[in-house]
């Protein structure tokens, strides 16, 4: 394990030192485009005032024919563009891929000044980790980037659960993770064919009735446990959760609901793959007025955040004072980035 003294220190002559703390930023949807269609290129102006963090994908769902284009394209709008308090992430292509080491080397030469967080796919252990914080750390140094560029792990391989843990303890690039359930799903052989989302066979049936009529069947959530294990392995090391892909782009009821579930167990924000899918994101990823109203109310009962006072006939004290900041804190975010919902919540 490396020395503690350490761990701060640039990995490079040159490189800029790692933060202490994450950028606090809002990022409640991280929209994927593809770089190499010049009609999605044209429309990343528009797109950025819209989302909270723009992607360029490199890795899957482009063809490999596409790969080099994708990559030029990626570099080409990440230079011209201004994106503003937009974030910029790309996601290369996995590292034992033809495609992952050009998409660093030639990503963080030409535009590593504008580049946010580097999405590594398939990340298996922290020696993925390390061997990309190394790199990005001599070509920081090579090419004079003045912010260190963050690292987002997906979390998708069985081996990746695994340890995931010591992948968020791996650098202080780590920015967070995200959940991939596709890859996840073959890599553990799930019997599944979809993109996140739940399964009508996967659940548990109630008791027969006395009377033998129709046992109820509860559908349970296929991604409990990972997006659990996900959001404590972050959290506990300082970092970001977030849900994946959602893939059924007609059915937005499932995919407020997946949603749904990652953000009351602790994700920030999710991937959006499909326009339609950003409103959905937003709304999901912006704490309810209600709920901030009410937390609004707790810590003013309780100014200085211990005691126990009664509000509405429910139980306050430090622990919930807690609950509360946290939603009052992310709902002061979304209002500096979204003022209506701002004015909705009172700020
Ligand atoms: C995302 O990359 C996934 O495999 O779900
Ligand atoms: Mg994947």
């Amino acid at each position: 394990m490396k020395n503690p003294l350490n761990f701060y220190k640039p990995l490079a002559v040159g490189a800029p030192t790692p933060l202490r703390e994450l950028p606090v930023r809002l990022e409640r949807t991280i929209h994927f485009f593809p770089p190499q269609s010049e009609k999605m290129r044209a429309k990343v102006p528009s797109m950025i005032q819209q989302v909270d963090v723009l992607l360029g994908n490199l890795e899957d769902a482009i063809p490999a024919d596409a790969k080099e284009a994708a990559r030029a394209g990626f570099i080409e709008v990440a230079k011209a563009v201004d994106f503003g308090d937009t974030g910029l992430w790309t996601r290369v292509n996995a590292l034992n891929s033809p495609w992952c080491l050009d998409d660093i080397i030639q990503i963080v030469s030409a535009a590593g000044d504008k580049l946010d967080v580097l999405m590594v796919p398939k990340v298996e252990g922290p020696w993925d980790i390390h061997y990309v914080d190394q790199l990005l750390a001599q070509l920081e140094a090579a090419h004079h980037v003045k912010k260190p560029i963050l690292i987002h792990a997906i979390l998708e391989t069985a081996q990746g659960v695994k340890n995931v843990n010591e992948i968020a303890q791996a650098s202080p690039r780590m920015h967070g993770m995200s959940l991939g359930p596709a890859d996840l799903s073959a890599s553990r052989g799930m019997k599944t064919t979809r993109v996140g989302g739940g399964h009508p066979f996967y659940g548990v049936l109630a008791d027969a009735n006395e009377d033998g009529s129709e046992r109820t069947f509860f559908q349970q959530d296929l991604w409990h446990y990972t997006v659990a294990r996900m959001v404590d392995a972050c959290m506990s090391n300082g970092l970001k959760a977030f849900y994946g892909p959602f893939g059924d782009f007609e059915d937005n009821d499932a995919c407020k609901a997946q949603f749904r579930n990652a953000f009351l167990q602790g994700c920030l924000g999710t991937w959006t793959l499909h326009p339609k899918q950003i409103e959905i994101a937003k709304d999901v990823f912006s704490p309810e007025v209600d709920e901030v109203l009410f937390a609004k109310r707790i810590l003013e009962a309780m100014p200085d955040g211990s005691g126990a006072v009664m509000i509405d006939g429910k139980m306050q004290d430090d622990a919930t004072w807690k609950q509360a900041s946290v939603i009052v804190n992310l709902a002061k975010l979304v209002a500096k980035k979204d003022p209506e919902r701002g004015a909705a919540y009172g700020f």
